[in-house]
């Protein structure tokens, strides 16, 4: 249904007036490069909508894969990335699927706003896909709004957006236990994400694999 629900979006939507997609990367994806946390390696975006974020990565001298669910997301960015001149690897899957389609492990995964449309039954399938893309020393970052955020009627765990998606937001709590499980939470912290319309309240947390 999501599958569904986003190539929609992406098919009628102009990237434009998509309200997540925003060329410029944020902050919190900057400042992993410039405070020297991440340099270049194999690393993977899981939900990476148009690949605005894949390009500004592989730019950086990453290598760098996009994964989305949406085939018409996949299409748009690898679209975008030849436009550009850039050399980046898109996947179309579903990051709660086998991952089959995904045959190499990466040094880094992130997802940037993806988890907040996995909900919390799902989501110990999603952490073990994570974990198993990773190689033993990988790390991983993960953004989701948070229940703090005023967005989409202010309160409530499930809250229905404009455009039809219901999002689940998440407390720090729950994201640690969540997290505690399969990684080394290293950071873990609100933030301040901008979005197009209004600036929103996000989890952040950053994390090293646990082996064994
Ligand atoms: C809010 S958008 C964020 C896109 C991108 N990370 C960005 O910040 O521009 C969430 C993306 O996750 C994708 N998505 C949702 N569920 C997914 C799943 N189970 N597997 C892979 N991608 C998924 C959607 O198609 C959408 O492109």
């Amino acid at each position: 249904m999501i599958k569904e629900q986003m190539n929609k979006i992406y098919s009628s939507i102009d990237l434009d007036n998509i309200p997540w997609n925003i060329e410029t990367p944020p902050n919190i994806l900057k400042d992993l490069i410039s405070s020297a946390k991440l340099s270049p390696c194999k690393i993977i975006e899981l939900g990476c909508g148009a690949g605005n974020y894949v390009r500004y990565f592989s730019k950086m001298g990453f290598d760098v894969t996009g994964v989305d669910i949406s085939e018409k997301a996949i299409e748009i960015a690898r679209e975008l990335a030849q436009k550009a001149g850039v050399t980046c690897e898109f996947i179309a899957a579903d990051a709660l699927g086998d991952m089959s389609e995904i045959k190499s492990k990466y040094d880094f995964i992130y997802d940037l706003e993806l988890l907040h449309h996995i909900f919390p039954e799902d989501r110990n399938k999603y952490i073990e896909n994570v974990h198993k893309l990773l190689t033993s020393q990988g790390r991983y970052m993960s953004v989701c709004f948070s229940e703090a955020s005023t967005q989409f009627g202010g309160v409530g765990k499930y809250r229905k957006t404009p455009i039809g998606t219901v999002l689940y937001f998440s407390s720090e709590e729950e994201i640690e236990l969540l997290f505690g499980r399969l990684f080394h939470v290293v950071e873990l912290k609100l933030v301040d994400i901008r979005g197009k319309h209004a600036v929103h309240k996000a989890i952040y947390a950053l994390m090293k694999r646990k082996n064994g």
